[in-house]
Protein backbone atom coordinates (compact mmCIF):
# COMPACT_ATOMS: atom_id res chain seq x y z
CA UNK A 1 0.00 0.00 0.00
CA UNK A 2 1.63 3.42 -1.03
CA UNK A 3 1.26 6.30 1.59
CA UNK A 4 1.17 10.10 1.14
CA UNK A 5 4.18 11.12 1.38
CA UNK A 6 3.33 14.43 2.47
CA UNK A 7 0.45 14.96 4.55
CA UNK A 8 -1.80 18.15 3.78
CA UNK A 9 -0.45 19.01 7.71
CA UNK A 10 3.00 19.60 6.47
CA UNK A 11 2.59 21.53 3.88
CA UNK A 12 5.19 24.80 4.05
CA UNK A 13 4.39 27.83 5.79
CA UNK A 14 3.74 30.50 3.64
CA UNK A 15 5.93 33.35 3.32
CA UNK A 16 5.87 35.97 6.11
CA UNK A 17 5.48 39.34 4.09
CA UNK A 18 4.36 39.85 0.82
CA UNK A 19 4.96 42.57 -0.97
CA UNK A 20 3.23 43.26 -4.79
CA UNK A 21 3.65 46.03 -7.29
CA UNK A 22 -0.42 45.87 -8.09
CA UNK A 23 0.50 46.44 -12.38
CA UNK A 24 -1.04 46.65 -15.14
CA UNK A 25 -4.46 48.52 -14.42
CA UNK A 26 -4.44 50.79 -17.25
CA UNK A 27 -3.80 47.88 -19.90
CA UNK A 28 -6.10 46.19 -18.66
CA UNK A 29 -8.86 48.62 -19.19
CA UNK A 30 -7.61 49.72 -22.96
CA UNK A 31 -8.03 46.01 -23.38
CA UNK A 32 -11.76 46.23 -23.18
CA UNK A 33 -12.03 49.82 -24.48
CA UNK A 34 -13.26 51.05 -20.62
CA UNK A 35 -11.18 54.15 -19.13
CA UNK A 36 -8.33 53.64 -16.80
CA UNK A 37 -10.37 54.77 -13.59
CA UNK A 38 -12.77 51.08 -14.78
CA UNK A 39 -9.42 49.27 -14.28
CA UNK A 40 -8.15 51.06 -11.04
CA UNK A 41 -11.69 49.79 -9.67
CA UNK A 42 -11.34 46.47 -10.50
CA UNK A 43 -8.08 46.73 -9.03
CA UNK A 44 -9.12 48.00 -5.97
CA UNK A 45 -11.32 44.97 -5.95
CA UNK A 46 -8.40 42.56 -6.51
CA UNK A 47 -6.39 44.36 -3.67
CA UNK A 48 -9.88 43.28 -1.66
CA UNK A 49 -9.00 39.37 -2.59
CA UNK A 50 -5.17 39.53 -1.76
CA UNK A 51 -5.89 40.90 1.49
CA UNK A 52 -8.62 37.95 2.30
CA UNK A 53 -6.23 34.95 0.46
CA UNK A 54 -3.01 36.62 2.53
CA UNK A 55 -5.30 36.49 6.02
CA UNK A 56 -6.72 32.53 5.07
CA UNK A 57 -3.16 31.24 4.22
CA UNK A 58 -1.59 32.60 7.69
CA UNK A 59 0.90 35.60 6.06
CA UNK A 60 1.60 38.06 8.79
CA UNK A 61 2.31 41.58 6.55
CA UNK A 62 1.14 42.25 3.27
CA UNK A 63 2.70 45.50 1.32
CA UNK A 64 0.44 46.88 -1.34
CA UNK A 65 1.93 49.65 -3.64
CA UNK A 66 -0.98 51.99 -4.23
CA UNK A 67 0.65 55.11 -5.10
CA UNK A 68 4.49 55.88 -6.11
CA UNK A 69 5.63 59.48 -5.40
CA UNK A 70 5.91 59.68 -9.28
CA UNK A 71 2.45 58.77 -10.03
CA UNK A 72 1.98 62.84 -9.42
CA UNK A 73 2.66 63.13 -12.96
CA UNK A 74 -0.31 61.36 -13.84
CA UNK A 75 -2.87 63.36 -15.22
CA UNK A 76 -5.03 65.00 -12.81
CA UNK A 77 -8.02 63.30 -13.32
CA UNK A 78 -6.29 60.24 -12.76
CA UNK A 79 -4.93 61.32 -9.83
CA UNK A 80 -8.42 62.61 -8.65
CA UNK A 81 -10.03 59.22 -9.66
CA UNK A 82 -7.26 57.05 -7.63
CA UNK A 83 -7.94 59.20 -4.81
CA UNK A 84 -11.51 59.57 -4.53
CA UNK A 85 -10.91 55.47 -4.72
CA UNK A 86 -9.09 55.67 -1.71
CA UNK A 87 -11.41 58.04 0.18
CA UNK A 88 -14.24 55.52 -0.73
CA UNK A 89 -12.54 52.67 -0.11
CA UNK A 90 -11.03 54.02 3.14
CA UNK A 91 -14.69 55.09 4.57
CA UNK A 92 -16.00 51.25 3.69
CA UNK A 93 -13.49 48.90 4.11
CA UNK A 94 -12.25 49.51 8.07
CA UNK A 95 -15.27 47.58 9.76
CA UNK A 96 -14.53 44.43 7.39
CA UNK A 97 -10.69 44.74 7.69
CA UNK A 98 -11.53 44.88 11.93
CA UNK A 99 -13.70 41.68 11.27
CA UNK A 100 -10.90 39.82 9.82
CA UNK A 101 -8.83 40.40 12.43
CA UNK A 102 -6.49 43.08 9.77
CA UNK A 103 -4.18 45.94 11.30
CA UNK A 104 -3.99 48.66 8.64
CA UNK A 105 -0.57 50.70 8.15
CA UNK A 106 0.93 53.31 6.07
CA UNK A 107 3.55 54.60 4.38
CA UNK A 108 4.99 57.24 2.23
CA UNK A 109 4.58 60.76 2.74
CA UNK A 110 1.77 62.56 4.00
CA UNK A 111 2.69 65.68 2.14
CA UNK A 112 0.35 66.28 -0.69
CA UNK A 113 -2.26 64.52 0.35
CA UNK A 114 -5.47 66.26 0.94
CA UNK A 115 -6.30 66.71 4.47
CA UNK A 116 -9.39 64.74 4.93
CA UNK A 117 -7.83 61.76 3.57
CA UNK A 118 -4.80 62.04 6.14
CA UNK A 119 -7.37 61.99 9.02
CA UNK A 120 -9.46 59.23 7.50
CA UNK A 121 -5.87 56.92 7.58
CA UNK A 122 -5.00 58.34 10.91
CA UNK A 123 -8.24 57.00 12.31
CA UNK A 124 -8.40 53.77 10.26
CA UNK A 125 -4.71 52.94 12.11
CA UNK A 126 -5.84 53.94 15.31
CA UNK A 127 -9.00 52.01 14.92
CA UNK A 128 -7.17 48.63 13.98
CA UNK A 129 -4.04 49.12 15.98
CA UNK A 130 -4.56 46.38 18.02
CA UNK A 131 -5.75 43.68 15.51
CA UNK A 132 -3.22 40.89 14.83
CA UNK A 133 -3.97 38.62 12.20
CA UNK A 134 -2.31 40.72 9.16
CA UNK A 135 -0.53 43.35 8.75
CA UNK A 136 -1.89 45.29 5.77
CA UNK A 137 0.85 47.95 4.69
CA UNK A 138 -0.04 50.84 2.25
CA UNK A 139 2.53 52.27 0.16
CA UNK A 140 0.64 56.11 -0.31
CA UNK A 141 2.65 58.51 -1.48
CA UNK A 142 5.11 56.30 -1.38
CA UNK A 143 8.91 56.22 -3.16
CA UNK A 144 12.30 54.26 -1.65
CA UNK A 145 14.39 57.30 -2.56
CA UNK A 146 12.89 59.65 -0.50
CA UNK A 147 13.34 57.25 2.21
CA UNK A 148 16.26 56.36 2.04
CA UNK A 149 17.40 60.37 1.98
CA UNK A 150 14.90 60.94 4.69
CA UNK A 151 17.25 58.52 7.20
CA UNK A 152 20.26 59.85 5.43
CA UNK A 153 19.33 63.08 6.80
CA UNK A 154 17.75 62.50 10.07
CA UNK A 155 21.36 60.13 10.77
CA UNK A 156 23.47 63.18 9.41
CA UNK A 157 21.17 65.50 11.47
CA UNK A 158 21.36 63.38 14.65
CA UNK A 159 25.58 63.33 14.10
CA UNK A 160 25.72 67.06 13.87
CA UNK A 161 23.66 67.99 17.43
CA UNK A 162 26.46 65.40 18.91
CA UNK A 163 23.66 62.69 19.83
CA UNK A 164 25.46 59.89 17.62
CA UNK A 165 28.61 59.14 15.60
CA UNK A 166 29.37 58.27 12.28
CA UNK A 167 30.54 54.95 13.37
CA UNK A 168 27.52 54.23 15.43
CA UNK A 169 25.74 53.92 11.84
CA UNK A 170 25.25 50.28 10.68
CA UNK A 171 22.73 48.55 9.23
CA UNK A 172 20.41 48.02 11.98
CA UNK A 173 20.45 51.96 12.74
CA UNK A 174 19.51 53.08 9.24
CA UNK A 175 17.25 50.68 9.33
CA UNK A 176 15.35 51.99 11.68
CA UNK A 177 15.18 55.54 10.22
CA UNK A 178 12.89 54.10 7.89
CA UNK A 179 9.32 54.03 7.42
CA UNK A 180 9.26 50.21 7.65
CA UNK A 181 11.31 49.64 11.14
CA UNK A 182 8.64 47.92 12.60
CA UNK A 183 8.22 45.71 9.73
CA UNK A 184 9.93 42.38 8.50
CA UNK A 185 11.84 43.07 5.34
CA UNK A 186 9.52 41.19 2.61
CA UNK A 187 10.03 37.91 1.66
CA UNK A 188 8.50 37.48 -1.57
CA UNK A 189 7.79 39.98 -4.06
CA UNK A 190 5.20 39.80 -6.49
CA UNK A 191 5.09 42.31 -9.78
CA UNK A 192 1.88 41.85 -11.90
CA UNK A 193 1.43 43.03 -15.46
CA UNK A 194 4.96 41.14 -17.09
CA UNK A 195 6.51 44.09 -16.28
CA UNK A 196 10.00 43.14 -14.37
CA UNK A 197 11.26 46.11 -12.47
CA UNK A 198 11.00 47.55 -9.15
CA UNK A 199 9.92 50.85 -9.79
CA UNK A 200 11.51 52.47 -6.42
CA UNK A 201 9.46 50.05 -4.26
CA UNK A 202 11.14 48.41 -1.09
CA UNK A 203 14.44 48.92 -2.33
CA UNK A 204 16.23 48.46 0.74
CA UNK A 205 14.07 46.25 2.37
CA UNK A 206 13.92 43.83 -0.86
CA UNK A 207 17.93 43.08 -0.59
CA UNK A 208 17.10 39.57 -0.30
CA UNK A 209 13.46 38.93 -1.24
CA UNK A 210 12.42 36.37 -3.42
CA UNK A 211 11.25 38.38 -7.24
CA UNK A 212 8.06 36.75 -9.03
CA UNK A 213 6.67 38.68 -11.82
CA UNK A 214 3.83 37.47 -12.84
CA UNK A 215 2.01 37.98 -17.03
CA UNK A 216 -1.17 38.66 -15.57
CA UNK A 217 -2.98 42.24 -15.27
CA UNK A 218 -3.61 43.42 -11.92
CA UNK A 219 -7.69 43.78 -12.30
CA UNK A 220 -7.32 40.02 -12.79
CA UNK A 221 -5.84 38.54 -9.91
CA UNK A 222 -6.83 36.02 -8.13
CA UNK A 223 -5.95 33.56 -5.07
CA UNK A 224 -4.70 30.84 -7.94
CA UNK A 225 -2.30 34.03 -9.13
CA UNK A 226 -1.25 34.67 -5.20
CA UNK A 227 -1.11 30.61 -4.88
CA UNK A 228 1.16 30.20 -7.99
CA UNK A 229 3.68 32.88 -6.28
CA UNK A 230 3.91 31.50 -3.48
CA UNK A 231 4.32 28.29 -4.98
CA UNK A 232 7.33 29.64 -6.98
CA UNK A 233 9.02 31.04 -3.60
CA UNK A 234 8.84 27.84 -1.83
CA UNK A 235 10.32 26.17 -5.29
CA UNK A 236 13.23 28.61 -4.83
CA UNK A 237 13.34 28.35 -0.97
CA UNK A 238 13.81 24.46 -1.60
CA UNK A 239 16.82 25.08 -4.04
CA UNK A 240 18.87 27.43 -2.11
CA UNK A 241 17.89 26.67 1.41
CA UNK A 242 20.26 25.16 3.23
CA UNK A 243 18.31 24.22 6.74
CA UNK A 244 16.18 21.54 5.56
CA UNK A 245 18.64 19.41 3.36
C1 LIG B 1 -0.80 50.38 -11.76
O1 LIG B 1 -1.57 50.25 -12.92
C2 LIG B 1 -1.59 50.67 -10.62
C3 LIG B 1 -1.61 51.85 -9.94
C4 LIG B 1 -0.85 53.05 -10.32
C5 LIG B 1 -2.39 52.06 -8.76
C6 LIG B 1 -2.78 50.82 -8.02
C7 LIG B 1 -4.09 51.11 -7.50
C8 LIG B 1 -5.06 50.22 -7.26
C9 LIG B 1 -4.92 48.77 -7.37
C10 LIG B 1 -6.39 50.70 -6.88
C11 LIG B 1 -6.46 50.93 -5.45
C12 LIG B 1 -5.66 52.11 -5.14
C13 LIG B 1 -6.01 53.07 -4.37
C14 LIG B 1 -5.14 54.29 -4.29
C15 LIG B 1 -7.27 52.97 -3.61
P1 LIG B 1 -1.27 51.25 -14.11
O2 LIG B 1 -2.30 52.30 -14.08
O3 LIG B 1 0.14 51.72 -14.03
O4 LIG B 1 -1.47 50.28 -15.32
P2 LIG B 1 -0.75 50.35 -16.72
O5 LIG B 1 0.73 50.15 -16.45
O6 LIG B 1 -1.35 49.20 -17.45
O7 LIG B 1 -1.08 51.66 -17.33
Amino acid sequence: MREAVVSSSQAPRPPAHIAIIMDGNGRWAKARGLPRVAGHQRGAEAARIAVRTCRELGVKFLTLYAFSSENWKRPASEVDDLMALLRYYLRREVSDLTEQDVRLRFIGSRERLAPDIISEIEHAEARTQHNSGLTLVVALNYGSHEEIVQAARSLAQDVANGVLKPSDIDENTFAERLSTSDIPDPDLLIRTSGEQRLSNFLLWQAAYSELVFLDTYWPDFSRENLETAIAEFHRRDRRFGTTNG
